[in-house]
């Protein structure tokens, strides 16, 4: 198999800290978030994998390079502009020198899926498409998908609201993991942005060719502050498998924890980082560099890297600080909140309208 990461969206979501990094280059634990994908694909033998880039592309490059480190042959194609992830998928597979069909991942979900009897199930229902289906208890922010007794799939909702929903009906959504046939890839169009989930599914499945996969693989989709977060809680509580074997807590190479100092709950602490006496660093996740001050107290947080968070400071519920940002001492900020890259906050400014953004 070979198989095309779409690794070209903004991550929106995820600001600030996807002003300075794509998101599959986001830390989870002790590596690039992409390279967890990578190493779940080599795990079920594939090794020809094409990322499908847009937004900052070096990042990438200079960290993976040919791939060679990571057991795979890892290519590049960057979007001219664009391409919604149909197209963008399709400007990658020139890149694969045989025409079997190509395994799409999004590149911002964390999953341990059988890639295999994903395959398997494919093959057997001799489908033009498949996408693999995850069950969830509130679809209404993902494609819930609906699927006739052949697992062909019968009908695509994206974002349903609350009159769409069939009481008692499985709620399964699209996994973000699609295998795709030659045939359904000359369907998309070229020279402008298409979506796989929106525009090639709906036509595939009105043909009767699109098929779904519904598994209880671990799945999550790391592209929110929360559930980066729990994404964190989950490798190092053991709940996914992952290559990352530390439990509990993460400290990245030469990171100092003074005396007194606490990194508990799941937090994960980038390399080079100084957490200063007293300090409780408390299911978070930290980039490199930063320096966490004297008596300072941070939960639930996610911190890019080189930030300084003064004495006695306290950030808590999900506060979302970007590269270099600046907390001044015994500032104490209540999120949902996010601070800019490189912006000094010296003292908490109120949230009146409690939406987080000042
Ligand atoms: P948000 O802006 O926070 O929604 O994140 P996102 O930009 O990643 O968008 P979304 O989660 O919908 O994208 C799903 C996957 O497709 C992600 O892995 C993106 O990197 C990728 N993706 C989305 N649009 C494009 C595109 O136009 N080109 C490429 N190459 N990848 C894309």
């Amino acid at each position: 198999m070979q198989a095309v990461i779409l690794v070209g969206g903004e991550g929106t979501r995820l600001r600030p800290l996807t002003v300075t990094r794509p998101k599959p280059m986001m830390p989870l634990v002790d590596r690039p978030f992409v390279a967890h994908q990578l190493a779940h694909l080599v795990r079920h033998g594939i090794h020809d994998v094409v990322f499908s880039c847009g937004y900052r592309p070096d990042a990438l490059e200079a960290f993976f390079g040919d791939g060679t480190g990571f057991g795979v042959r890892l290519q590049y194609a960057v979007d001219p502009s664009p391409l919604g992830t149909a197209g963008a998928a399709a400007n990658a597979v020139p890149l694969f020198d045989h025409t079997d069909d190509v395994l799409v991942l999004n590149g911002d979900i964390l999953t341990d899926l059988d890639l295999v009897a994903f395959q398997a199930a494919h093959n057997a229902a001799g489908a033009q498409a498949s996408v693999a289906l995850t069950p969830v208890r509130d679809p209404s922010a993902y494609g819930l998908v609906r699927l006739r007794e052949d697992r062909s799939v019968a009908e695509f909702l994206e974002k349903p609201t609350p009159d769409q929903l069939i009481p008692g009906e499985p709620f399964l959504i699209n996994a973000g993991t699609y295998l795709l046939s030659q045939e359904v890839i000359a369907m998309i169009p070229a020279g402008r942005a298409s979506s796989i989930e929106r525009e090639i599914f709906p036509k595939v499945a009105a043909q009767g060719g699109l098929f779904g996969y519904p598994s209880d693989a671990y799945w999550r989709d790391i592209g929110t502050p929360q559930s980066y977060l729990d994404a964190h809680k989950d490798v190092l509580s053991n709940n996914v498998f992952t290559e990352s074997t530390v439990r509990d807590a993460y400290l990245g190479p030469r990171t100092i924890v003074e005396d007194g100092a606490r990194v508990v709950d799941c937090a994960s602490v980038g390399a080079d980082c100084v957490i200063a006496a007293g300090a409780q660093v408390i299911g978070s996740v930290l980039g490199a560099r930063t320096r966490i001050g004297v008596n300072a107290y941070i939960e639930d947080c996610v911190i890019g890297e080189g930030v300084e968070v003064g004495a006695g400071a306290r950030l808590e519920g999900l506060v979302v600080v970007g590269d270099n940002a600046q907390i001044g001492e015994t500032v104490s900020i209540v999120g949902p909140a996010s601070i800019d890259v490189g912006e000094i906050r010296e003292v908490a400014v109120a949230d009146p309208a409690g939406k987080g953004h000042s």
